[in-house]
């Protein structure tokens, strides 16, 4: 690989899944606007994650990794927080009864970018270019909502900007408070049985939260009870945007992905020499890159080398999506393989991709049981070969939607059509999402 590495050099390599923006001029002109706008997080905050993530490499805490598969322009303030308060549902879940530390990470304010099989669609006699997320163009049916729009880069920009205030404003002014706890646990998940079992937590929670505040010990004197620590996180799919945001940090002189702290590498752009492992390798930010079930150990291995030559702990995620049929045969070679060559990488598990089916009514959907076979399998593995299994990376949202089945509620095939919202993958609803934090927690209490 060419060791010299500017935010620019990714053009001379091949990228995959790049729109066609049908006017270059358009599309100069909105990149120059946006890399005259402000970063939306700084080098300290990312480095401070890769402080985080570090720890999980060593074994020594887990990383919940969650949010929508697409984010929309049009999410409301109370869908934002709703994702946020089911995350830190979880997240207390699998603190408390899993006892490990837990790196927050939101699939949040940036994930509008989306690689799709084909990139065109047919419907009847019509063919329109794909939806590729609102970050390029709309998700309706008509040759103007599907044409490329440069304008929509700096759409996303305001986006993300306005949701990663809402989120600073919700984990710093009190809203993640620990004496908050019970009032997260809000009607939809409240009412179910993964609900009523967080109910009882949260009173336990409040119990030693005043006897500690009895001893003196509350939110006043330890500023950790009142804040959470909460980072995003997306795929980094369309490199111009990447590059227009990317910064060179004034103190240190490494350059920053200023869109998120964190930024992934999708299944479908993970050659090692494309343009996505260019542009990556020459960013700080902490780094993930998906591992689906034809990825090879040397291939896991040479990406090791590619995003992480100096195996700093932290850096790199591997963020493995096998399927729950497969995981216990195709993970254990790929665990051993980083294991002996001494490379230190976080390993989390993503049960959503590898697990995805189209239901008899036409409707894209994954199950519940096989999503928490494929993490009980990673788990497994891990077990197998004495490695850490650091975490999890699952689709959800706080919404009511029927978009996956089984979970508590045992929804079926028929019950799809009922609040089918998302604008991509299925995603796990608040109740599913609650529920899988108690099975996970009790996987990493038997971990040890
Ligand atoms: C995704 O995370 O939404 C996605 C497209 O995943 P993958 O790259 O693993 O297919
Ligand atoms: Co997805």
């Amino acid at each position: 690989m060419n060791t010299s590495w500017s935010p620019g050099s990714w053009r001379s390599f091949e990228a995959r899944h790049q729109p066609s923006w049908p006017d270059a001029g358009e599309l100069e002109h909105a990149l120059k606007t946006l890399s005259d706008q402000p970063p939306l997080v700084f080098a300290g905050e990312a480095r401070n994650l890769t402080a985080q993530l570090g720890n999980v490499a060593r074994g020594e805490a887990f990383l919940l990794q969650a949010g929508d598969c697409a984010e929309s322009f049009d999410s409301s303030a109370d869908s934002i927080r709703d994702r946020l308060r089911v995350i830190l549902q979880m997240a207390i879940v699998l603190t408390y009864s899993g006892g490990t530390p837990l790196v927050k990470v939101g699939r949040i304010a940036g994930q509008f970018a989306k690689p799709r099989s084909s990139p065109t669609e047919t419907q009847g006699d019509t063919e329109l270019p794909s939806f590729l997320g609102q970050i390029v163009n709309d998700i309706g049916f008509s040759e103007a909502e599907r044409r490329p729009d440069p304008q929509r880069l700096l759409s996303a920009y305001n986006r993300a900007a306005s949701t990663l205030n809402l989120l600073r404003a919700f984990t710093r002014g009190g809203y993640a408070d620990l004496t908050q706890v019970s009032n997260w646990n809000r009607e939809f998940v409240a009412s179910s049985p993964a609900g009523e079992r967080y109910a009882q937590m949260a009173d336990e929670i409040d119990r030693a939260l005043r006897f500690m505040d009895a001893c003196g010990v509350n939110s006043s004197t330890v500023p950790a009870l009142h804040e959470v620590d909460f980072y995003t996180s997306h795929e980094a799919l369309l490199l111009t945007y990447e590059q227009a945001l990317t910064r060179q940090d004034s103190l240190t002189g490494d350059w920053y992905d200023c869109s998120a702290h964190m930024l992934w590498i999708g299944e479908r752009t993970r050659q090692l020499n494309g343009a996505h492992v260019e542009f990556l390798r020459g960013v700080k930010n902490p780094l993930g890159c998906k591992i689906g079930p034809s990825a090879t150990p040397d291939e896991v291995l040479a990406l090791c080398d590619a995003l992480n030559p100096d195996n700093a702990p932290g850096r790199l995620t591997l963020i493995v999506r096998q399927g729950a049929d497969r995981v216990t045969e195709t993970l254990p070679a790929l665990l051993a393989a980083v294991r002996d060559a001494g490379r230190c990488v976080v390993w989390a598990c993503d049960p959503m991709h590898g697990n995805t089916y189209t239901a008899a009514g036409g409707r894209k959907t994954r199950h519940f049981d096989d999503v928490l076979k494929e993490i009980s399998g990673f788990f497994a593995a891990h077990r197998q070969e004495g490695t850490w299994p650091g975490g999890v990376h699952v689709e959800l949202t706080g919404d009511a939607v029927t978009e996956c089945l089984g979970g508590g509620d045992g929804l079926v095939d028929g019950d799809l059509e009922q609040a089918y919202e998302t604008m991509c993958d299925p995603r796990l609803n608040g109740r599913q999402s609650v529920d899988l934090a108690f099975r996970v927690a009790e996987l990493l209490r038997d971990q040890d």
